[in-house]
């Protein structure tokens, strides 16, 4: 029997940590059948709550790769990272390696989310790994230190695993189900007055055609759940929906004294007697 919540064991940029209690809560009061979470990432959801039955997908194959094997073999995957040490030279030989197996793939996955500068993932325009070394105190240790491989491992045994755009995954949910989506955000915060726009990982079509399917599978019976930028544009698309604001304090600075409030919107659809689609015009 595996008890929760669990913590993720990648980091990844937006990760929903700190948000996954209350999303949590929301998720097990409308599932009776299967949970999607179509923009994973590091799943920070989906270990907290641990629903019984799950399609995780994301884009990124490499990053579901590393979650397949650690669902198959965790601890071919330990023994292969015991052996990395933490040193800068280890970091650039672990950077340029292209291992052939899968539990050499997701160890080299794991040592550079661990060790890489902030933790980044990011390709350059050949498809290679290109952030620095970073050194302090995020080493790979706690993840043969503690159980959390080994739990992670037996929770992604509930789950479907996919490599794929969004949009297919949302298509299939329907009655009882519930979707959780994390996408990458296109507007910035608007909490300095203006708009950033991050066309090239996902663009505002990108975002209009993630509402269209959100506010599809609602008629279909599901309940969405999207989070998404603070900006009265996310407010527009999604007219008609529940619009919560979430807030968290920013960690971009390490001093408390300077930190301030960040927010998001948590918007939902559909299921537990809330609207399922736009008013029309
Ligand atoms: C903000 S992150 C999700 C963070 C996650 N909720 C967590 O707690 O770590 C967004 C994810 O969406 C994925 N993504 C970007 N575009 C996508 C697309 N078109 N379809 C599916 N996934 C996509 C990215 O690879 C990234 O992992």
């Amino acid at each position: 029997m595996l008890r929760g919540p669990l913590s993720p064991f990648i980091k990844w940029p937006g990760g929903k940590r700190w948000a996954a209690l209350q999303i949590s809560e929301l998720i097990s009061s409308s599932l009776s059948g299967t949970y999607y979470e179509p923009f994973l990432g590091g799943g920070a959801v989906f270990f907290h709550g641990l629903p019984r039955r799950a399609v995780l997908a994301d884009i990124n194959k490499d990053l579901i790769a590393t979650y397949r094997t650690i669902r198959n073999d965790p601890a071919r995957v330990i023994r292969v990272l015991r052996r990395r040490a933490v040193t800068e030279e280890m970091y650039y030989r672990v950077r340029d390696d292209e291992p052939k197996d899968a539990a050499g793939r997701a160890a080299r996955f794991l040592y550079l989310n661990r060790t890489a500068f902030g933790g980044i993932y990011r390709l350059n325009m050949a498809g290679k790994f290109n952030v620095p070394y970073g050194g302090g105190d995020r080493t790979p240790e706690v993840l043969w230190k503690t159980e959390i491989l080994r739990l992670a491992s037996r929770a992604l045994r509930r789950a479907k695993l996919i490599v794929s755009d969004f949009e297919p995954v949302i298509e299939a949910a329907g009655t009882g189900d519930v979707v959780y989506c994390d996408p990458t955000y296109t507007v910035a915060h608007d909490n300095n007055g203006f708009i950033r726009y991050n066309e090239r990982n996902f663009s505002w079509s990108d975002q209009e055609r993630l509402a269209s399917a959100a506010f599809r599978a609602a008629d279909r019976g599901a309940m969405v759940l999207v989070s998404n930028a603070h900006h009265r544009s996310v407010r527009e698309l999604y007219r008609g929906a529940s619009i919560e604001t979430l807030a968290r304090m920013s960690t971009v600075t390490p001093r408390s004294d300077l930190r301030r409030p960040v927010k998001e919107l948590l918007i939902s659809i559909g299921g537990c007697g809330r609207p399922s689609g736009p008013p029309s015009k």
